[in-house]
């Protein structure tokens, strides 16, 4: 969503920010801006609606040598996407980035009659709210900023410049999150570590409730309540090469096809195949306290939540002694759900920053229950909230859609349920199965994405026309074609909906005609037979069928058959993911649709 960077140093902050705000694209949004502020105090303001590139045509001829500035990509919540409405936002001497929402701005507009409002901007209202306490420079900036927040209910990651002040900026997050980029005479603002990558690998990632006084050479973090911070300095992990398209025409193909070694890093030291066990050290619980689990909650959003939804059904598998329920973070925070004695929850998110997921996160501390972290964003502020964790160690994601993170999402939940398992006394005989098939998913990931991916784009070049798709699946094979559905949703614009296959006659088969085609899983397994009976209905009606199947003797007459060579049948679903995730892919591409950053959806969803 919304992303924010700033600078101050000796080099020309415009550099910065645009090359940051570029970096931040994948997030998503739909205007842009910056304002640097020279030495002697002289701004220069420049918004654009749309792209990056509409921003950078107006300042073509603005070339700036201004050592101060921020900038800011916007994602509509309050008013239209457009010029007035990109921040930065000014009042009076002033321009202010920001991140989140300001739910009481209407109340607050009200009390700055003085400020002629030039958007529909809740940030525009913060804006003035800080400027009324500046007064043009009567006060310092940091008081300023820090008495308007005092008033403020809401989300914010701000950034603010001062025409006033031209070597300093003032930053401050309740909800966004900011991170400070320390480098040498320069000090670099983002909203995202990935912003600073190849430009400093010392960051403080802002806590909730702090404010900090940004200079070239200095950086003062303290509390709301004027108390000292004593800010740590982090290492940043992600290097430039996870960034960049790496010889791939798209971020999400790249991703696709990183999988063998995105799931192999999660993997990393924790699996023993020899034992047939596996070791989490992050979650923090101690063998008792694992024996005392009985029940789960995963808790997620988008793919997140269909990666618990699947991880649910193994961890079933593994123990009758501990039950699953798998929420969706938006509902549950507001839900008034009993949670029973040993409970643990485990907050599933890519990004560690999706204001749902973290808002159920707080609800259940608050309840005292343990919460686990299955999360990728290193320092996120739900990594950092959580009581314990496993990272999945994927590096960054940056299209939209989410892929390598799904798949190492299930199994890093899966790993927690054998673990849990293994310290329940489940006999290694039932465990072993699943560690051996886990162990051996990086290497059957490659093989089978190799071995299919030529077929699948000529498959895509089919179904490209449909404007609409059923998934369908039994068992595991559900949740899996539930990711399967929102894949080709979200990047293609084809109204894409997953069924349980025994749903179908409960509606779904009605409409089952020439303007819909189908994508049925049938993996192997007890209940392969049914699967087929009900491959066999839509055929009946006249169904346009694609049927992923690791059964080499399945042959029924369906339109198209991607058939899996494989020894994984535990996992096959997570193997036949891959065929959706590149029919989602080429069907895309075939479309002539923005892979990567699909229209009206943002990456890390940091609002309600
Ligand atoms: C957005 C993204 C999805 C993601 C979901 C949850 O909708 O576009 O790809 O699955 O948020 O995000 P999280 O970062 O919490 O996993």
């Amino acid at each position: 969503m919304c992303g924010i960077v700033g600078y101050v140093g000796e080099k020309k902050a415009q550099g910065f920010l645009v090359s940051g705000l570029k970096r931040l694209e994948y997030r998503g949004y739909d205007s842009a801006g910056v304002v640097t502020v020279s030495d002697d105090g002289e701004a220069t303001l420049v918004r654009a609606k749309g792209k990056i590139a509409e921003l950078e045509k107006k300042l073509s001829g603005l070339k700036r040598d201004d050592h101060v500035g921020v900038g800011h990509t916007r994602w509509a919540t309050h008013g239209e996407p457009s010029e007035l409405n990109a921040h930065p936002h000014r009042a009076g001497k002033i321009y202010v980035v920001h991140n989140g929402i300001i739910e009481n701005y209407k109340e607050l507009k009200d009390t700055l009659p003085q400020h002629d409002f030039k958007s529909e901007t809740d940030s525009e209202v913060l804006a003035a709210l800080i400027d009324s306490f500046y007064q043009d420079g009567k006060y310092e900036l940091v008081d300023a900023v820090v008495q308007a927040l005092k008033l403020v209910k809401g989300t914010y990651g701000i950034a603010v410049v001062s025409e006033l002040s031209p070597d300093e900026l003032v930053v401050a997050r309740s909800g966004s999150p900011l991170v400070i980029g320390v480098g040498n005479n320069e000090t670099l603002v983002a909203s995202d570590a990935s912003a600073l990558v190849g430009h400093t690998k010392r960051a403080i990632y802002l806590n909730d409730g702090e404010v900090a006084v940004v200079r070239k050479d200095g950086i003062e973090v303290k509390t709301l309540n004027a108390e000292p911070v004593s800010a740590k300095v982090e290492e940043i992990e992600t290097n430039l090469a996870a960034i960049q398209k790496g010889g791939y025409e798209h971020f999400l193909l790249k991703e696709i096809m990183e999988q063998p070694n995105s799931l192999a890093e999660t993997l990393r030291g924790r699996v023993n195949v020899k034992e047939g066990t596996v070791h989490l050290g992050g979650p923090g619980l101690s063998e008792a306290e694992l024996r005392k689990i009985r029940h789960l909650i995963i808790v997620g959003c988008g793919t997140a939540y269909h990666a618990g939804m699947l991880a649910s059904y193994y961890i079933e598998q593994f123990t009758s002694e501990i039950t699953v329920e798998v929420v969706i973070a938006s509902e549950y925070r507001y839900r008034q759900a009993y949670i029973p004695d040993g409970t643990v929850a485990l907050i599933v998110s890519q990004s560690g920053e999706t204001a749902d997921t973290l808002a159920c996160l707080r609800e259940i501390k608050k309840q005292g229950v343990r919460t686990v972290g299955i999360v990728n964003a290193i320092g996120s502020t739900i990594a950092r909230e959580v009581d314990g964790g496993t990272y999945v160690h994927v590096e960054p994601e940056i299209s939209v859609a989410s892929t390598k993170a799904f798949t190492s999402q299930v199994i890093a939940m899966v790993m927690f349920g054998l673990t849990i398992a293994q310290a329940k006394g489940v006999r290694n005989t039932v465990l072993r199965p699943y560690v051996e098939e886990i162990a051996g998913l990086p290497e059957e990931i490659g093989r089978v994405l190799d071995a299919v991916n030529g077929d699948v784009k000529e498959i895509a070049k089919r179904y490209a026309k449909y404007e609409h798709a059923i998934y369908l699946g039994r068992d595991t094979a559900y949740p899996t074609a539930m990711e399967g559905a929102l894949k080709l949703k979200e990047i293609s614009y084809v109204d894409a909906n997953a069924y349980a296959f025994g749903e179908l006659k409960h509606g779904p088969l009605a409409l089952v005609d020439d303007r819909f085609f189908e994508v049925a899983l049938v993996p192997e397994g007890a209940l392969y037979e049914k699967s087929v009976s009900n491959v066999q209905e839509v055929l009946a009606r006249g169904g346009h069928m694609v049927v992923i199947t690791n059964v080499s003797e399945f042959d029924l007459p369906v339109e198209c058959v991607v058939k899996i060579t494989t020894s994984v049948r535990l996992f096959a679903p997570l193997l036949m993911n891959l065929v959706m995730q590149l029919l989602a892919y080429y069907v895309t591409v075939e479309k002539g649709y923005n892979v990567d950053q699909p229209r009206n959806l943002a990456k890390s969803v940091t609002v309600e």
